[in-house]
């Protein structure tokens, strides 16, 4: 009896334990240098330094501004300095092997870049990049090297403080330690790597430059993205392509990460946002293929990802330590003579390995062991369930035999998990279509968990009634021999994540054996199995709550209103959920019918007052923000200037918002009228492709006179060298776009292109064309050679270019310090900016820029 009473507090503190040990960020360090070793050390201190002078005294890197331009400017200066202290060095210590040179490489070129179904080129004028490569100075040295890289610029409404100045501020730690360590010498190079991308498009101009231009770009054997979507928490390995990169990585002090978050990123599902999967596509199209690579990434808190509130201030402390010491310690694995480096080259091993953070280790395992565990696992249970198989009541046979029992309670285990997901669907479908308060649970990671896991309860509970009488034993045997099985299976299918179910097997398995050992036949299963064999399904489910909401609830603060934000957080509850405690059927089972008719009535009370509180709650909060997109489009071939409106989620109450916005800053009477977000709706086109999550939600609302601007840039779409050729059909000509004060142009027109230079194949057909320009400040002329054929119906070929682009003075917040210069667009964005400020009491944080747009006819 007694052990009985203490069996339940442990079963609790079993995985609270399990996980906290695993939580800890590692305290941060702000000498330089270890006063005890005197050796120099990675310091956050530091870090964070870098990371604020870029984030807040530079500002708003967006490209082709001019904060980007100083950014670009710090880090040659960097670089610069960095190579001095390495001759400094090599100039005291003669015998140190060490050669540091710098590149700051300046191109232009073009590329297709096809995203979400479209075609899409990209092109760019005199984008940098800044390459620093640490090497012995030998030949062999240089041969193979590993690139680190970390993106200079943020994107456009956010001052990036973790995204990306952080992991900058880490690379620059890196190379100081690295180059003052007196005993280092690298084996092979590291090539830090400084880039410029278009955040949306990430990393593709600045790897395409570096790719196809530049003398390193051929040695570089792997490749290491450091990323930041978050401010909090331990960074973790967010997808690897390679074997080699999992074990490399496994090697760090403190490494962190779950096949599962590897397998499900890897698969593409929220492929807009990472930017991992175009930067493996890309460099695999552009040369860099021989390179393994991989993610790195902090997750913690990403609500303030692309956020005005990404600042330093809000980077949590041991953060950067944590990343800064893992990044440190794998580039002195990859540089040092035991690196895999040299075997890349002919080409890398797809992951075949399982890994998982658990008791606080991380382990990892091929996939060979892990069929061979997992089959054993599934052979060894089923030959024990059956030889422990006692008979319920030898003298009241009801003819049931040990495989009947199986497949009853089989079926009673599946029914519950099926019931899981239904019961929290339900409530989902209640909260959004019934009460229309979708998104209730936004402001924190795991509110969502009290809101679905009582609907999950109550739902696998009510799958359980019509089972009528399932036996204790056989469920509890039955959970093992499904999670065996799946786990055999999964890993057959190739698919890592399946170890989860073999880790939570396992102990099923030792709690049986041992309750065999020590009970008699037939007794009731004594509940420290339970203890025993709750403890992996615990922990790792913990983990999997805590990883995936992480990532998907502030996603679905971006993902669109169309998007099933409810049913995926609902379904996620649910899952995990079923993982963390998959006992529930056996358990509920050992009290009887009655119990778990009663369990059920309490658990949809609690759904009822867990609804009424979440009804009450407001989705967002000042630092759960919502995400409102602003546009002040001037129509410079109609004269005409209209405000567009967007939000990126399904949360309610939007279309009241934009009313009270038409009512504020829009003519008397004007109602906002919804419209279509096609893919070529040119007034968010510079926010394409991400203005396909921007559907449905967008307002034209015509401006208030005081607010019409007269434009004092231009922006001029010609025709050059234009020569038509009757004979063979065709026309060739240069477009040339003119843009002036404007950035991130984009054209669209409709043509059948034979030839230009973009790529070598446009498509052979008439269609619609989009062109996307990146470009580095000052430089405001692009143009492209290309060669159409004559439609029959217009002998003049001529054709109609869209064009749009972004008033580079005209972007708020990120130009309030010389909102003068920004004219109208930026005195309306001030009054919008404070406006909505107190309408929303501080809840929404608006991206404000004006556009510059039209049409014309070359
Ligand atoms: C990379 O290139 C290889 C060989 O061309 C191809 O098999 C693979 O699918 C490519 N990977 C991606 C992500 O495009
Ligand atoms: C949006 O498109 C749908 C079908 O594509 C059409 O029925 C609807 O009228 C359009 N709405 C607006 C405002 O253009
Ligand atoms: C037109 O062609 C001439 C001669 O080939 C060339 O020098 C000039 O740069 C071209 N103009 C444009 C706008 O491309
Ligand atoms: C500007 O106005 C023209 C004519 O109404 C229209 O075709 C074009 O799409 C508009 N462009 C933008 C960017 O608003």
């Amino acid at each position: 009896m007694a052990s009985r009473m203490t069996a339940y507090p442990f079963m609790i503190s079993d995985s609270l334990l399990l996980f906290s040990l695993a939580e800890a960020l590692p305290q941060p360090v702000s000498d330089l240098v270890n006063p005890i070793t005197g050796l120099p050390q990675l310091s956050e201190a530091r870090v964070l330094a870098y990371a604020k002078y870029l984030s807040e005294d530079i500002g708003y890197r967006t490209v082709g501004t001019r904060e980007h331009a100083l950014s670009d400017a710090w880090m040659v200066q960097q670089a610069e300095e960095f190579r001095s202290q390495c001759e400094d060095i090599v100039r005291a210590y003669p015998d140190r092997k060490l050669e540091c040179e710098v590149w700051h490489q300046r191109g232009s070129g073009s590329h297709r870049f096809d995203m979400m179904g479209h075609r899409l080129y990209k092109t760019y004028v005199d984008l940098t990049n800044i390459i620093v490569r640490v090497s012995d100075g030998t030949p062999e040295g240089k041969e193979h090297a590993v690139l680190v890289n970390a993106h200079l610029d943020s994107t456009l409404p956010s001052p990036g403080a973790a995204d990306d100045a952080l992991p900058v501020g880490i690379m620059l730690e890196c190379m100081r330690v690295l180059a003052h360590t007196p005993d280092w010498k690298p084996t092979h190079a590291i090539i830090f790597f400084g880039v410029f991308n278009n955040a949306e498009e990430s990393l593709q101009d600045a790897s395409h430059l570096f790719s196809t231009q530049h003398p390193t770009a051929s040695t570089v054997r792997a490749a290491v993205n450091l990323e930041a979507a978050g401010t909090t928490g331990r960074e973790i390995l967010f997808q690897a392509t390679s074997e080699q990169m999992i074990r490399a990585y496994a090697r760090v002090p403190r490494p962190f990460g779950t096949i599962v978050a590897n397998e499900v990123f890897s698969s593409g599902i929220i492929l807009s946002d990472t930017d991992f999967r175009q930067f493996e596509q890309y460099l695999n199209v552009t040369g860099l293929d021989a390179s393994s690579m991989f993610l790195i990434a902090i997750v913690g808190n990403s609500y303030l990802y692309h956020m005005r509130k990404d600042v330093v201030e809000n980077i949590e402390p041991g953060v950067a330590q944590h990343m800064g010491e893992n990044v440190l310690s794998l580039l002195l694995y990859l540089s040092s003579p035991e690196s895999p480096l040299p075997t890349l080259t002919e080409g890398y091993s797809p992951p075949s390995t399982v890994f998982f953070q658990f008791l606080g280790q991380f382990i990892i395992y091929s996939f060979r062991a892990a069929k061979i565990a997992y089959t054993s696992l599934f052979v060894l249970s089923a030959v024990f369930i059956r030889l422990a198989y006692v008979n319920p009541a030898p003298a009241l046979k009801n003819g049931k035999s040990i495989l009947g029992e199986q497949i009853k309670s089989a079926l009673a285990v599946s029914a519950a998990v099926v019931g899981a997901f239904v019961g929290a669907n339900v409530v989902a479908a209640t909260m959004v279509n019934v009460l229309g308060k979708g998104m209730s649970w936004f402001s924190s990671e795991r509110a969502c968990v009290f809101l679905y896991a009582p609907a999950a309860l109550t739902g696998a509970l009510i799958s359980q009634l019509p089972m009528g009488r399932v036996r204790e034993h056989s469920a509890f045997c039955s959970v093992l021999l499904l999670q065996s099985f799946l786990a055999c299976v999964g890993q057959l299918a190739g698919i890592g994540s399946a170890g989860v179910f073999a880790l939570s097997g396992f102990p099923i398995l030792v709690a049986l054996v041992l309750n065999s050992m020590l009970t008699k036949p037939g007794d009731d299963l004594s509940l420290w199995s339970y203890v025993v064999a709750m403890s992996t399904p615990l922990s790792l489910g913990a983990q999997m709550y805590y990883i995936t909401l992480d990532v998907f609830v502030p996603l679905t603060g971006r993902i669109g209103e169309e998007a099933p934000a409810e049913y995926i957080i609902a379904s996620i509850v649910a899952g995990a959920g079923a993982y963390a405690i998959p006992l529930l059927v056996p358990f509920v089972h050992r009290f009887g019918r009655r119990t778990i008719v009663r369990a059920a009535l309490l658990f949809s009370m609690t759904i009822a007052v867990m609804m009424a509180v979440f009804s009450m709650r407001s989705p967002f909060d000042s630092m759960h923000q919502k995400r409102v997109f602003v546009i002040h489009m001037e129509n410079v071939t109609t004269q005409e200037q209209h405000l567009h409106v967007a939000a990126a989620d399904g949360a309610p109450g939007f279309e009241l918002l934009a009313q009270s916005i038409a009512q504020e800053f829009s003519v008397p009477g004007a109602i906002p009228a919804p419209m279509n977000m096609s893919a070529w709706n040119n007034d968010w086109d510079t926010l394409y492709p991400f203005s396909a999550f921007l559907t449905p939600y967008k307002f034209e609302l015509p401006l208030r006179p005081e607010y019409l601007d007269a434009p004092e840039h231009s922006f001029n779409i010609l025709a050059a060298n234009d020569t038509i050729d009757r004979i063979a059909g065709t026309r060739s000509f240069t477009i040339v776009v003119d843009h002036p004060g404007i950035i991130w142009t984009s054209i669209t027109f409709e043509a059948h292109v034979l030839q230009w230079t973009l790529d070598n194949n446009p498509p052979d057909e008439y269609a619609q064309h989009y062109i996307k320009e990146g470009s580095f400040y000052g430089h405001d002329t692009w143009k492209m050679d290309l060669v159409i054929k004559i439609p029959e119906h217009d002998p003049d070929a001529r054709i109609r270019v869209n064009f749009v682009g972004i008033h580079e003075k005209a972007m708020w917040p990120a130009k309030k310090a010389e909102k003068a210069e920004g004219g109208r667009a930026m005195q309306l964005f001030e009054e919008f900016d404070a406006w909505i400020d107190r309408e929303m009491e501080g809840k929404v944080d608006a991206l404000l820029i004006g556009c510059v747009g039209g049409i014309t006819t070359v």
